[in-house]
């Protein structure tokens, strides 16, 4: 039997003083320059912030990011353009993707390698395909067909793994040769530079939410946690300014786990959430400095919470996958529980995901994406 998974843990390992470099725009800048950039939206839900009795509840919306339903395209974006940069030893001028493209040539036929629960794997596919790549993704057993029909719509080979998507990524490293490029959003001992510049990529959100919430910052952000890459950027966005909420699936609670053990702690699968993109077993070893010194508390939601979260997301006008909902979810459950630290606060929630599985979407909100 599982042992039982806490609602909450407030993180013992929380340090007042987070000392992380905050990572510099770069990857904004980058961004910018990419085909039909344009920031996410803000959505405010003074209903939702009402029922919850917080000050105010805002919804930065990830459902459309760079024409792919979720934000991971802003890290695979950046860490494939680092990568690729590397490899070719310079930073060549370049004003639209065409240019890349010609740039990159000399870099001759290479193939980009991924593990994924969905959406970073599309994101790697997605960049392949724009730089005239081939792409070879690893998904787990278990995976929704609408999300790898979504992968294989980009021109990637599709491999499902037979176990979960920590054996997914796994098997992605041992496929690493000079031309088949592992671009993974985890980490592990000797693989660490890519993910670092994936954690990087993802600054362009809270650039963004500097801006668009500029006149009220918020006071607690919450974001939903698989591996700990969007967490970690959002510790050195927020450290000292916000307190930090992560949310997890009960079944997948590596954050939760490692936290209460004071080291990472590995969580056997299988992963089974509908929360599909969090349905990691170990946390990245990157990501964990930060997250365990950054995050202040941490929360583990069923499925049916995220449903809930859906269909009150879906109130607003936001259309949330399962992953993308997790937020909300654990938000609710933080607040319901007590949480100290929440009531009365102006709260930012990360919906990080559209309707990536519509079938599923139909089923739990009752209407069409
Ligand atoms: C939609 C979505 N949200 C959140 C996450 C969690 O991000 P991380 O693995 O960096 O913790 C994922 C990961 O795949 C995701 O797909």
């Amino acid at each position: 039997m599982r042992p039982a998974v806490p609602e909450i843990l407030v993180n013992p390992g929380r340090r007042r003083e987070v000392s992380v470099a905050r990572p510099d725009l770069e990857s904004a800048q980058f961004h910018r320059r990419f085909p039909g950039y344009a920031p996410t939206r803000v959505v405010d839900a003074p209903g939702l912030a009402a029922e919850l009795d917080v000050a105010g509840l805002s919804v930065k919306d990830e459902s459309h990011r760079l024409g792919l339903p979720s934000f991971k395209i802003l890290g695979a974006s950046w860490a494939v353009y680092r990568l690729l940069i590397d490899r070719l030893g310079h930073e060549p001028p370049w004003r639209d993707i065409d240019d890349l493209r010609h740039a990159l040539a000399p870099l001759g036929p290479l193939t980009l390698v991924a593990a994924t629960d969905g959406n970073h794997g599309r994101a790697v596919a997605h960049m392949a395909r724009l730089l005239g790549y081939e792409s070879r993704i690893l998904v787990p057993a278990g995976t929704a067909s609408a999300r790898i029909d979504a992968i294989a719509g980009e021109g990637a080979s599709v491999t499902i793994v037979d176990g979960t998507y920590d054996d997914a990524v796994r098997a992605s490293a041992a496929l690493e040769a000079d031309d088949m490029l592992v671009v993974s959003d985890t980490s592990w001992e000797g693989y660490t530079e890519v993910p670092r510049t994936v954690i990087e990529g993802y600054a362009t959100i809270f650039a963004e939410i500097d801006e668009q919430l500029a006149a009220a910052p918020p006071e607690v952000v919450v974001v939903p946690m698989g591996v700990g890459a969007l967490a970690a950027a959002t510790v050195h966005h927020f450290a000292s300014r916000a307190t930090i909420v992560v949310v997890e699936p009960r079944s997948a609670a590596c954050g939760l786990r490692s936290a209460a053990a004071g080291h990472p702690v590995a969580v056997p699968g299988p992963h089974d959430s509908i929360m599909a993109g969090l349905n990691c077993g170990m946390v990245s070893i990157i990501a964990w400095p930060a997250v365990s010194a950054g995050v202040d508390v941490f929360v583990a939601v069923d499925d049916t919470a995220a449903e809930q979260a859906m269909r009150d997301l879906a109130t607003i006008g936001v259309v949330a996958g399962e992953t993308g909902a997790a937020a909300l979810a654990g938000l609710r459950v933080a607040v319901v529980a007590g949480a100290s630290g929440l009531r009365g606060r102006r709260i930012l929630v990360l919906c990080t995901e559209g309707a990536t599985d519509p079938l599923a979407y139909l089923r739990i909100v009752g209407h069409e994406p």
